[in-house]
Formats: C-alpha cells, sequence, structure tokens
C-alpha cells in the first residue's frame, strides 16, 4: 500500500506545484492595450518630467495615470487623468516619489469640487482600480505597497530596480513583484507590468524579456 501511495503523494505535489505555478499567472492577464499605446504613456511618463520639472532632473522618475476604459476618437490611447514627478528636492519630501506625487494629484483631481470629475472620497477609493499607473522605473517598495493600497488595475514600469542599481542609484532591494506576491491579502488585483507582444515573463527575475526561439533565434 505504501507504494502506491507514495506515488500517488508524488503527483499529489507535482499538482499543487502546477496550480501553484497557475496561481501566479492571474495577476497577469493576456495584455489587451497595444504596445504602441503602452509606448505612448510610457513617453508620456517621461516627457511629465521636462513638462513638470527640468530637462535635467535630479530625479528621472515620472508617473502617468491612465484611464484606458475611456479610450475614444477623442482619446485614441486612453485619457490622462494626471501626471506627476518625483519632487523630493522640490518639496524636501521624501515620499514624494513619481508615483506617490500621482497618486496624491490624482486624488486631488479626482476630488476637486470645482475641477472635471468631482468624485466623493468613497467614489474616488473605487475609481483606482479601474486606473493604469505608468512609470518609467519600478515601483520601490514604498511605491509598490501605495499602489496595491490604492488597487490600480495595473502598474506597467520602464526600467528595473537592479538596473537602477546597477546605474547607482541607491534603493532598497525588495522587488515590485514580491510586493505584490505579498499583498495578495488585499481585496483589489493589480496586474504587474504586463509583458508587451513579443516578450514574456522571466520565471526567476520575474522581469519581460525578449522570447526567443527553440533555435536561438528572436521572435521579434
Ligand atoms: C473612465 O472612463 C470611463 C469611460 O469613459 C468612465 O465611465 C469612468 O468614469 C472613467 N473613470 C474615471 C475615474 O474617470
Ligand atoms: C497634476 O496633473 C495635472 C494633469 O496631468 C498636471 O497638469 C499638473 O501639473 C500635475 N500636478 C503635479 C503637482 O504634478
Ligand atoms: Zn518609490
Amino acid at each position: 500500500m505504501l507504494y502506491p501511495l507514495s506515488i500517488l503523494s508524488l503527483l499529489l505535489l507535482a499538482l499543487i506545484h502546477l496550480t501553484h505555478g497557475a496561481n501566479y499567472i492571474p495577476f497577469e492577464p493576456k495584455d489587451t492595450i497595444s504596445f504602441e499605446t503602452r509606448a505612448y504613456w510610457m513617453r508620456r511618463a517621461n516627457a511629465a518630467l521636462a513638462e513638470l520639472n527640468s530637462p535635467c532632473p535630479f530625479t528621472a522618475f515620472g508617473t502617468v495615470i491612465v484611464n484606458h476604459t475611456a479610450t475614444s476618437d477623442e482619446y485614441p490611447h486612453g485619457k490622462l487623468v494626471c501626471m506627476s514627478v518625483n519632487q523630493n528636492q522640490q518639496k524636501g519630501n521624501p515620499t514624494l516619489h513619481g508615483e506617490i506625487s500621482g497618486i496624491n494629484n490624482c486624488s486631488d483631481i479626482l476630488t476637486d469640487p470645482k475641477g472635471e470629475y468631482k468624485l466623493s472620497p468613497q467614489e474616488t477609493l473605487q475609481a483606482w482600480k479601474t486606473l493604469s499607473l505608468y512609470t518609467n522605473a519600478e515601483p520601490c517598495p514604498m511605491c509598490a505597497s501605495a499602489i496595491r493600497w490604492s488597487g490600480f488595475a495595473e502598474c506597467i514600469y520602464g526600467t528595473s530596480i537592479d538596473t537602477l542599481v546597477e546605474k547607482g542609484w541607491s534603493q532598497i532591494s525588495l522587488s515590485s513583484e514580491d510586493v505584490f506576491e505579498e499583498s495578495e491579502g488585499l481585496p483589489s488585483k493589480t496586474s504587474n507590468f504586463p509583458c508587451p507582444s513579443g516578450c514574456s515573463r522571466a520565471a526567476k527575475s520575474g522581469y519581460c524579456e525578449a522570447v526567443v526561439a527553440q533555435q536561438g533565434k528572436s521572435e521579434l
């Protein structure tokens, strides 16, 4: 009896392992937004630096928050709700990374009684779940946590924390992937950086990498 049982438990273990792997995927549903649109907003996050601060900012981190449901002839890439940049140097407030500034700015804009949206605080708390946050660099643990507490539908970032560290930026060495994974207890879900078509998420690092065909040829 022992022998078949152990085979069964091995099979069960394999199954648990497979399902666990699959559980990871709902955070990255198939990306229905075109690469062109993703690139448009990432460029907008970069352009926010010169628009809101300086073309040579000390901290070159910009964020745009987008309503992709509002895609129309007028807004073919979706509608910008607000943008912001890292304001540590201007304000002396170390929490004002681009993403936190963006969340602060959008909440001011969404709740402004004289503004376009005029949402109540309760409506604003619900609104985040329908919005996408673009940031030109991977959110640090502080920002990744704020993004998860907000419950954004998606977070799309440009370069990785590892690259920032390579370039000499001081960083807390915890990936946004890890923060997202540890925040599964929160009611909302945020899809972390859907990879553009032609790329897939590397199992080990969690970063998007170009899909390379079996023969070693790029599919791009
Ligand atoms: C996003 O766009 C949709 C469609 O236009 C709209 O119904 C919704 O209120 C918008 N969300 C926000 C937060 O403005
Ligand atoms: C907030 O976003 C709006 C709209 O994108 C922009 O005009 C404004 O300069 C931003 N303010 C800050 C403080 O980033
Ligand atoms: Zn940050």
